[in-house]
């Protein structure tokens, strides 16, 4: 009696040693996405750009990155874009409150916008609006020192009832009119 118990219990030691193996399958992989061996570019990296005509109208432009070369930035290649013309002069972290409505103003420098958390948009002089979400990226350019005939200037908020987080780096490239989606 006491080895059928044992015979029992190793039978179920083996049954569940084999099930933990077999195991459920795993949860589908996402289909991977082009390495740099296998395409020259990303195929979908995002940006909005806030562009100034020569008049100093500003419009709104929704933009795929190009211009990625393959290269082992921290270990394996990946797909790696540093150079905007210009070179990074400072990073901000900052907060907009719920409620901020700014007037037409322009940025203080040419800057990304990364936005981290909450949500904010921009509103054109053509009358164009774009709502940014968490993990969106902006490019602007329209600063007081735009060759424009005016300064190119544009408004800003906050959207929605909490908080919005934005990183900005700012670059030292020349502000240019008439270039849409120069990256
Ligand atoms: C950016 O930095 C590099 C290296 O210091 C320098 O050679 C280049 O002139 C700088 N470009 C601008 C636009 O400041």
């Amino acid at each position: 009696m006491r080895d059928l118990n044992l015979v029992i219990l190793l039978s179920l030691l083996l049954v569940n040693s084999v099930n933990a193996r077999n195991g459920p399958a795993p949860s589908p992989v996402p289909s991977p996405t082009p390495s740099p061996s296998e395409s020259s570019q990303p195929l979908d990296f995002k940006y909005i750009q806030l562009w100034a005509d020569a008049d100093g109208e500003t419009h709104i432009a929704q933009c795929r990155m190009s211009g990625f070369r393959e290269d082992a930035y921290s270990s394996l290649p990946q797909f790696v874009r540093d150079d905007f013309g210009g070179n990074t002069t400072k990073l901000i972290f900052t907060e907009l409150s719920v409620g901020l409505t700014q007037p037409l103003h322009s940025p203080p420098a040419v800057q990304f916008v990364v936005t981290l958390s909450g949500s904010w948009y921009i509103e054109t002089t053509d009358g164009g609006y774009y709502a940014f979400q968490a993990g969106e990226v902006l490019f602007q350019d329209n600063t007081a020192k735009s060759p424009a005939a005016k300064i190119p200037e544009h408004y800003s908020g906050t959207v929605g009832d909490v908080p919005c987080q934005q990183m900005v780096i700012q670059l030292n490239r020349t502000p240019n009119v008439d270039s849409v989606c120069p990256f």
